[in-house]
């Protein structure tokens, strides 16, 4: 598995493959990693260049889950953060989404003591207008060791 930042020219088939790329474009420096194996990908994950920088939209196909798709991107990530100077990477996770919840735990992120935040309403992404009624947690992990 190789693990890159997207080039220009690889969105078209990384959509195809079926990964939705949600949060393109952004112009503001953050950025998808997307896992490849030869010419397929894999997974994604985008790196939002905020203080502390969130990593969002860990997203692996159905057919490569628990294989470590989505540990390899994390931890690519808080590369990426670490070697910009930050010192914590955070996430935002569903209270109700427990496979997520299971792989953040594993690699060691924990409560960030932000409180729990309500999101309701529509969101822009990519592919359109989104409906959204979630109830969100933001976990963070030191990554200045990484
Ligand atoms: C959540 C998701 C990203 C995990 O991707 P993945 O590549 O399968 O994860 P990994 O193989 O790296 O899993 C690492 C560990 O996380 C935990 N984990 C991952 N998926 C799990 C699941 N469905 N149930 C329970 N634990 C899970 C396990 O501890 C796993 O280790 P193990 O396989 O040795 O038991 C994937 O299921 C996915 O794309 N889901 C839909 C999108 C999503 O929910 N994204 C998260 C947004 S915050």
């Amino acid at each position: 598995m190789n693990i890159r930042p997207l080039q220009p020219g690889e969105a078209e088939r990384v959509i195809a493959a079926g990964l939705g790329l949600a949060r393109l474009p952004r112009g503001d420096g953050s950025f998808y990693l997307v896992a490849w194996e030869a010419d397929e990908p894999l997974g994604h994950a985008h790196l939002s260049l905020t203080d502390p920088p969130e990593l969002q939209d860990v997203a692996v196909l159905p057919v490569h889950r628990r294989r470590g798709v989505a540990t390899a991107l994390t931890r690519a990530a808080e590369r990426e953060a670490a070697a910009r100077g930050h010192s914590i990477l955070t996430i935002t996770v569903s209270v109700d989404n427990e496979a997520a919840q299971a792989l953040y735990r594993s690699l060691g992120y924990r409560d960030s003591g932000r409180p729990p935040q309500r999101v309701r309403g529509t969101v822009q992404i990519r592919s359109g207008p989104l409906e959204v009624d979630d109830t969100l947690l933001t976990w963070q992990r030191d990554v200045s060791s990484t």
